[in-house]
């Protein structure tokens, strides 16, 4: 743990002093009852408030893909806890695009399985609104838990720490072709299996999110911008031509990749956020008529901090967390300045641990977002927001930005908090280092 930037706050006025200092902005509001405030959706669904349960991937499914003991009781956990939205973990359309051989995976072999897990989370939950996160691992994929990556195009940034040789193969345009089929026909079964919607993933670098910076490749999918948003507009809008109606459909969408030009989607050379494009492709996937929008920053594979700011690590991070929390609060907003129009959810707010019920309260009640979601303070404390709500959080059941689930996650160990929950300790102990 860095002692420079450790988390000392206690009250409000200490995270306002520090974010004074810093030059940032994060808004906070002791008066919380914004976080009840429902929001409507669609004709259908109107979520009885403005938390969220953002996707974590749990590691821990079943090798044909369907969800396993482990993954029912993150969801029933997730279902009592109290969120209005529990947007489901990324889940693979193919299995090459698999992140492991126990991601998650929808096909017409197992569609049944997940019908029965979003019948009991829609039952427990009291009709919380459950969004399928659709997905393919593209260079991160590992389906026989070895790489097996699946690059959009070379990128010396990534390249080095994956260990991919600069003859390895590209997909292929007419790969990609197929995959809006892959994603459309996974839809289908989300929507059969009863998920209220789909999320059609375009965050953290995985494949869709890799091509939103494909200035250096060739073909249909590649240089303009044109081309580069090609894949994910075309599937918005082959899965809205299918699905349809009130079924939502969503992206969760890395906003800026914080990786530099041209390697990195809305981002300049130097390393800052130029959100042009970001606001042109959303402008565009609203005017598709998609309603939702997950908002995320960085990829965990570049500079991880961005994506979820942190403190651990046994080194001092590149910048003090709180400012990884308001780039995400403040980009979000900036977005969704810009486009009118669809409801937005908000990422980057675990890391304030006691302090998150009123910073999510500030950004609400500030109009700078629609709804607040959280990650890891989910696996955490799986019931933060039935206590947030009440105005009896817990602070000793908070998440701490300690990093242990990403450990098991890269140890490809079934994901939880280790922390504060006991099942997942031997599970630490036996997969991870520092056990
Ligand atoms: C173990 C783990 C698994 C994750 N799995 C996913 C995932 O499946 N899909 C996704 O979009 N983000 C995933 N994330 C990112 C989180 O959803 C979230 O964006 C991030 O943790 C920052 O939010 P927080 O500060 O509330 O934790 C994961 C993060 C962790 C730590
Ligand atoms: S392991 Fe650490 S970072 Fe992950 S949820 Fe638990 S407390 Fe938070």
């Amino acid at each position: 743990m860095s002692e420079k930037y450790k988390f000392t706050y206690k009250t409000i006025d200490d995270v306002r002093l520090a974010s004074g200092r810093l030059g940032v902005d994060i808004p906070l509001s002791t008066d919380t009852s914004v976080l009840a405030r429902p929001v409507n959706l669609t004709s259908r669904v109107t979520l009885k408030n403005s938390l969220a349960i953002h996707p974590m991937e749990g590691f821990d499914g079943n090798t044909d893909g369907s969800p396993s003991e482990l993954t029912k009781r993150r969801y029933d956990r997730f279902a009592r806890g109290g969120a209005g939205l529990i947007w489901f973990e990324a889940t693979a359309v193919c299995p090459e695009g698999r992140s492991s051989s126990h991601q998650l995976w929808i096909h017409e072999n197992n569609v049944d399985e997940y019908a029965r897990l979003v019948d009991d989370i829609h039952k427990k939950s009291d009709g919380a609104a459950v969004i399928a996160q659709l997905t393919h691992s593209g260079r991160f994929s590992k389906p026989e838990n070895k790489p097996a990556p699946i690059i959009a195009y070379h990128n010396p940034l990534f390249n080095k720490n994956f260990d991919i040789p600069a003859d390895y193969p590209v997909v292929t345009d007419d790969y990609l072709d197929s995959l809006r089929e892959k994603y459309v026909n996974a839809a289908i079964l989300a929507k059969k299996a009863g998920f209220d919607g789909v999320d059609i993933k375009s965050c953290h670098r995985y494949l869709m999110s890799e091509l939103l910076s494909a200035y250096q490749r060739d073909g249909r999918y590649g240089g303009s911008y044109e081309n580069r948003t090609r894949l994910l507009r075309e599937t918005v809008r082959d899965v809205i031509s299918t699905c349809g109606g009130d079924f939502i459909v969503a992206t969760r969408m890395s906003i800026s990749d914080c990786v530099p030009y041209p390697y990195g989607f809305c981002t300049r050379a130097d390393g800052s956020v130029d959100l042009t494009e970001a606001k042109q492709l959303a402008a565009e996937l609203r005017d598709l008529g998609m309603n939702l929008f997950n908002v995320s920053m960085g990829t965990p594979y570049y500079n991880p901090h961005v994506n979820r700011p942190y403190d651990s690590g046994g080194y001092e991070p590149p910048e003090n967390p709180l400012c990884g929390v308001a780039r995400l609060i403040n980009c979000a907003f900036e977005l969704r300045a810009a486009v009118p129009g669809m409801t937005y959810v908000g990422t980057g707010y675990s890391y304030l641990r006691s302090i998150a019920p009123y910073a999510a309260a500030g950004a609400l009640s500030e109009d700078k977002i629609d709804i607040v979601g959280f990650g890891r303070m989910a696996f955490a404390y799986p019931d933060f927001a039935c206590d947030m709500i009440n105005g009896q959080f817990n602070s000793r059941r908070s998440c701490i930005s300690c990093g242990k689930c990403v450990e098991l996650m890269r140890a490809i160990a079934p994901a939880g908090c280790p922390v504060r929950d006991s099942l997942y300790l031997p599970i630490y102990k036996e997969h991870c280092k520092r056990g």
